[in-house]
């Protein structure tokens, strides 16, 4: 019986949520089918109410599906993807769609979808956000793969997308690996933006004393503002949480070794190959590596640093952290879009950032009131270079810079790391700078490798001749 028109493989949390969605869904009946059958037969006990197409075999799961047909694979990236690719296509047909819907790395995204592409069937790389809630009551989708699986995939999709001012949070975000790429940069970006809140945090309960309950007042308060976000919502939650066997606030009691599975690490390692200076997602990576490391900490530990720090003005010490994480969060996002803008040109994607601005507004965790912005930024001009030159975020930035510099200088100061605002007031200082310090650079690779260089005032390429009468000859352009 071909009874369902989407599967579901894969029913761990993610996958079962999104099956659930899936199914609460009008005109939508899923099929699901997992490894252990176990799963699968808790799933239906549990949710009766999903009329779920239960397959015992991966052959009954295609038998179940109307064609075209269409299954979303949640297991975890990695290997087991391949193997669950394997089986579906030995029973699925051409035109039929296989969408992964894991955190797959893109270069496997477009490797899988050439070798499905060559049996006839469609494969489709989707990044899928939103956590578990997400997936069940609205997530931001990525779908990559062809304009053809799109037409059946779509509809679909936008059925169980969240909503985020009437429209679903999903569109096609271009061919092979392209939407797995845009999630890979949502996921740079959702690091940088943590640990820009984190560093706003510890500025402020170190600065002034408050605890973190009340550092949850000022952040619920932010939250109501340009700051608007599920990220300084959620902060606001953790710092008020109390810890039940201790009584101490849960923030306190956690360790602090902040853990990762790969998705900012991948966003810093591509944008460094596509030499995209994404300096704030990357201070975020190497700050959670650095605080993994207790057995250096511990060596590190009586390493002098300045006396005690307060501030002298606590309202205006937070109001200036404010605008701080405000600027650096921009300088973030500018610097994502533009790992995706190079992205694309590297691997000729067609990729419309204000629509990746535009599913982002809701279900995904970088959900942010000022995506909107973001979407008009590049409405207004679609092959704007730098997000941040936009008027509305230049004006912004420009705006906060005074408050940025006694932010980065308060902490350096007190002897508070905060990597990311420092990281990304010295990429907004390296933007506007009349000159850099790379003529430096440049003079030096041309004295010990004899590299070249261009001159500000005539056409050509030169080198001086440093070993020699230190003349300048003409010479050519070896990078
Ligand atoms: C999302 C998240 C999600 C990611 C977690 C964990 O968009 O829903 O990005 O996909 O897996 O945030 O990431 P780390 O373990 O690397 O922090």
């Amino acid at each position: 019986m071909s009874q369902a028109n989407i599967g579901v493989v894969g029913l761990a949390v993610m996958g079962s949520n999104l099956a659930r969605n899936l199914a609460s869904r009008e005109g939508n009946t899923v099929a699901i089918y997992n490894r252990s059958y176990d799963k699968t037969e808790a799933l239906v006990a549990a949710h009766p109410e999903a009329n779920f197409v239960a397959a015992q075999t991966i052959q009954e799961f295609a038998a179940s599906l109307s064609a075209p047909r269409t299954a979303i694979i949640m297991v975890k990236a990695g290997a087991g993807t391949d193997a669950v690719i394997d089986q579906l296509c030995q029973v699925f047909e051409p035109g039929d769609i296989i969408v992964d819907g894991g955190n797959a790395l893109f270069t496997d995204t477009i490797r899988r979808e050439a070798a499905v592409r060559a049996t006839g069937i469609n494969f489709v790389g989707a990044g899928i956000s939103g956590g578990e809630e997400g997936a069940l009551t609205g997530p931001s989708i990525m779908p990559g793969g062809s304009a053809e699986a799109w037409e059946t995939l779509g509809p679909i999709l936008r059925s169980i997308a969240a909503i985020a001012e009437g429209e679903p949070c999903v569109t096609h975000v271009g061919t092979d690996g392209a939407g797995h790429f845009v999630k890979m940069i949502h996921n740079g970006i959702e690091y940088a933006d943590m640990q820009l809140i984190a560093e706003a945090y510890d500025l402020i309960r170190r600065g002034t004393g408050k605890s973190p309950a009340q550092i949850a007042d000022i952040f619920a308060e932010w939250n109501t503002g340009e700051l608007e976000s599920y990220l300084i919502e959620i902060t606001a939650e953790v710092l008020r949480q109390v810890d039940a066997s201790t009584g101490k606030p849960l923030v306190d009691v956690i360790v602090d070794e902040a853990g990762s599975k790969g998705t900012g690490v991948w966003t810093v390692q591509t944008a460094l190959s596509l030499g995209t200076p994404v300096s704030g997602i990357a201070e975020a990576v190497f700050a959670r590596g650095l605080s993994s490391h207790p057995e250096q900490r511990a060596l590190a530990a009586n390493f002098p640093g300045p006396d005690n720090f307060s501030v002298a003005d606590e309202d205006a010490f937070i109001e200036d952290v404010r605008q701080a994480l405000y600027a650096s969060k921009i300088v973030a996002y500018s610097q994502g879009f533009d790992a995706i803008r190079a992205g694309a040109a590297e691997y000729n994607w067609t990729i419309n950032l204000g629509e990746v601005a535009r599913i982002w507004r809701g279900g995904c965790i970088i959900r942010a009131q000022f995506l909107n912005r973001i979407t008009e930024a590049y409405r207004a001009d679609e092959s704007l270079a730098l997000l941040m030159a936009a008027p509305y975020f230049a004006d912004a930035v420009a705006t906060a810079q005074s408050a940025w510099r006694r932010v980065v200088i308060a902490a350096t100061q007190a002897g508070i790391p905060a990597p990311a605002f420092g990281s990304s007031l010295s990429y907004y200082d390296g933007l506007r700078a009349d000159r850099l310090p790379a003529a430096v650079v440049q003079g030096q690779r041309d004295f010990f490798g004899a590299h070249t260089y261009r001159r500000v005032d005539k056409d050509g390429t030169f080198h001086t001749q440093w070993s020699g009468d230190r003349t300048e000859i003409s010479a050519v352009d070896t990078h």
